[in-house]
């Protein structure tokens, strides 16, 4: 279970990224967070494994306070939360297995990995985590000679080798065509219900976010504007959220920009 209660965060010039976020999000749920540009979305994601650090409130995983968490406990809990990012994050002239592997760094230590000193068990269970994602034939290949979305669905393998709690994902798709988009999230949504990993994805298109979220969060200027599950979302909420009438570029299907 993740708590964020009464939750703020001013950044050093001033800016404020979160205003008074109280929400809960249980385990195993699917959660998109949707918002336009500078909302927060991006710095509510990353005060859940404190790649930021929220000035002000509680902010409970599993009943633990992280934000007065100290180095060795931070480390922890990074593995227990996986990241996914927009740009993949992959050691891009190491091969797929590497990368995947690397997922376990968090239990392995420094050591061993560098010295490519995995048990045998987590070499099988990153080829495991290939497979899942539908990429194993790629297992020896250089990860910069893989399209976009398959650098994410090796990004994904890689989280799922880190066997984490909770994944958060930044704009995972924000980088990829419509088709790709849907089968990033098609298996982002099958890890999520297999494997009951609560689930936090940013996105940009409303409709997507629709399609795949259990529940939506609706952030406005470092606030929370709606919260609830999908089948309560609107027009009018849609207006709250950001400001205007919907249109046809807010639509996946709509635009072929970015
Ligand atoms: N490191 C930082 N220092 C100062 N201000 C920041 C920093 N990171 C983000 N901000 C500001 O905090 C606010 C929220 O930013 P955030 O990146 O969370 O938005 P976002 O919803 O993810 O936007 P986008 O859709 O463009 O990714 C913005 O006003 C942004 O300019
Ligand atoms: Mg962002």
């Amino acid at each position: 279970m993740i708590e964020f209660k009464d939750v703020s965060l001013v950044y050093p010039n001033g800016t404020q990224g979160l205003k008074n976020v109280n929400i809960t999000i249980n385990p195993g749920e699917f959660v998109v967070v949707v918002g336009l540009s500078g909302a927060g979305k991006s710095t509510l994601i990353r005060s859940m494994n404190r790649l930021v650090t929220p000035t002000d409130g509680e902010l409970l995983i599993d009943g633990e306070d992280i934000l007065k968490y100290r180095q060795s406990q931070l480390r922890k809990l990074r593995t227990k939360v996986g990241m996914i990012f927009q740009n993949y994050n992959l050691v891009k002239r190491s091969t797929v297995m590497k990368n995947v592997i690397s997922g376990r760094l968090g239990h392995t230590g420094t050591l061993r990995s560098l010295l490519n000193l995995y048990p045998k068990q987590d070499v099988a269970l990153a080829y495991r985590s290939l497979e899942r994602v539908n990429i194993s034939e790629k297992v020896y290949q250089r990860a910069d000679q893989l399209s976009g979305g398959q650098q994410q669905r090796v990004a994904i393998a890689r989280v799922l080798t880190q066997q984490p709690n909770i994944i958060l994902a930044d704009e995972p798709v924000a980088s990829l065509d419509p088709p790709t988009s849907h089968q990033v999230m098609t298996y982002l949504r099958k890890v999520n219900k297999e494997d009951k990993i609560t689930t936090i994805v940013n996105l940009h298109f409303i409709d997507m976010a629709m399609e795949y979220a259990d529940r939506i969060i609706g952030m406005r200027a470092g606030e929370v504007v709606y919260d609830g599950p999908v089948s309560d979302v609107n027009e009018a909420t849609f207006e709250e959220i950001y400001g205007r009438k919907i249109r046809e570029d807010d639509l996946v299907g709509g635009s072929d920009d970015e």
